[in-house]
């Protein structure tokens, strides 16, 4: 098969990027609108991009004249929390992701529960174990999407998924985001180490 972008309509972009970039890690996305109004709903264009400072992005889909409400959130307040997804949050997060209403509080409808952060006015899931309360950092407008990136002001992590002060992902049990309505539940670690190279010699490291 060979898709070239400029024959096909957007659908079957969509739908085949959303299948070919996979798993792909749900930012759980919480925020709180200017009047106080809570917000939730799951998002899988998301990646880390640097350490220092620690900056995440989310590419939140344009809807035109309708932005999503997480999108209008943040735009107002300038803060959201990303809540991590484990196994057991996984339905509850799918129900999130109807095109509920503005002004629908997903928390509600999943049956989740809104907790109060420590840096920023948004709540988070107090179910996730991993909450990262971030500042948004940069808007930037790509293609048909909004690229938010944010900087994580504070990580919280519950002590159930750590080992040694580390993330456990066996602990964690994260699930991944596949195409259409599949997902990747934890399995198990493969310990691949990768070869120590020393970049002057491009011999191994002793
Ligand atoms: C697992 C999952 C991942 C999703 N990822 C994205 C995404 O990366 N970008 C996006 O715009 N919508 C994504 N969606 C759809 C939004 O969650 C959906 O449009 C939601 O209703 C937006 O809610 P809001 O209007 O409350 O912000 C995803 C849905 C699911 C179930």
């Amino acid at each position: 098969m060979r898709l070239d972008p400029a024959d096909i309509a957007l659908p079957q972009m969509y739908s085949f990027l959303t299948s070919a970039v996979v798993p792909r890690p749900i930012a759980f996305v919480s925020t709180r609108s200017a009047s106080g109004g809570f917000n939730l709903a799951p998002f899988s264009y998301f990646i880390a991009i640097s350490s220092a400072p620690p900056l995440v992005g989310l590419a939140v889909v344009d809807r035109k004249d309708d932005p999503k409400d997480t999108l209008r959130n943040i735009r107002e307040t300038g803060e959201f929390v990303i809540n991590a997804v484990d196994e057991d949050l996984l339905p509850a997060m799918v129900q999130t992701a109807g095109e509920w209403p503005t002004g629908v509080n997903e928390f509600e409808i999943a049956g989740l529960t809104p907790a109060p952060s420590e840096k920023v006015q948004a709540p988070s899931v107090q179910e996730s174990p991993i909450h990262l309360e971030c500042r948004l950092h940069r808007e930037i407008p790509l293609g048909n999407a909004f690229f938010l990136v944010g900087e994580i002001v504070l990580a919280r992590v519950d002590e159930r998924v750590l080992t040694e002060g580390r993330v456990d992902a066996a602990k964690l049990r994260p699930v991944g985001r596949l195409g259409g309505e599949f997902y990747m539940p934890f399995r198990e670690l493969a310990k691949v180490p990768r070869p120590r190279i020393s970049r002057s010699s491009g011999q191994p490291l002793t």
